[in-house]
């Protein structure tokens, strides 16, 4: 899924990120945001994207990248696999941004009834995000990531 790229008057520009571009992108935006658990290697987001549905776009200030989205769709529902601003660049509206035209790509384009996305239960800043964008909590998951922390898993209807 594509859409058109849009210049904000706010000093970045959101792009959409093709199958070749994005696992780079993404790969290296997860360096400088993600815990080293957390981190999505290169080859394993290529191989990811390459057999699913996706759109990701990217928040770029000049040459850099200054933060990233990628949602899944499958079933109708459009899933926020990873979304992610360099600390350099944060508290300025880029993830929201990056998030809102995600939503937005999943329900004109993708056709979902619902996007969803899970945190970790100490991920505050991503969590008043979701909610101020209109995210409810559906379900507490024990145990959801690989070092054990307990996710929320989290919906907003489209
Ligand atoms: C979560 C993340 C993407 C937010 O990006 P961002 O560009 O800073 O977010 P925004 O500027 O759009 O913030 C929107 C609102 O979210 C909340 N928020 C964002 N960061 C916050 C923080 N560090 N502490 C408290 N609230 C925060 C605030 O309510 C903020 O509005 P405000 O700045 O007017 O108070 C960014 O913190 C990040 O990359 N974190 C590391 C990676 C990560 O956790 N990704 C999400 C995985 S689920």
């Amino acid at each position: 899924m594509s859409a058109t790229a849009i210049e904000p008057a706010a000093g970045y520009m959101i792009i959409d990120l093709s199958l070749e571009e994005a696992p780079g992108i993404l790969a290296e935006l997860e360096k400088a945001s993600f815990e080293p658990g957390d981190q999505i290697k290169q080859r394993e987001w290529a191989k990811l994207l390459h057999f699913s549905v996706f759109y990701a776009c990217a928040a770029k200030v000049g040459d850099v990248i200054a933060g990233a989205a990628v949602v899944v769709v499958a079933a109708g529902i459009g899933y926020l696999y990873s979304y992610a601003v360099i600390p350099e660049w944060q508290r300025r509206g880029i993830g929201s941004r990056l998030l809102k035209q995600a939503t937005e790509v999943c329900k004109d384009k993708g056709k979902c009834v619902k996007i969803q996305a899970h945190t970790r239960t100490h991920n505050l800043p991503s969590q008043t995000l979701l909610i101020k964008a209109g995210f409810v909590a559906v379900q507490y998951v024990t145990d959801y990531y690989a070092d054990f922390e307990d996710g929320v898993l989290w919906e907003k209807a489209l």
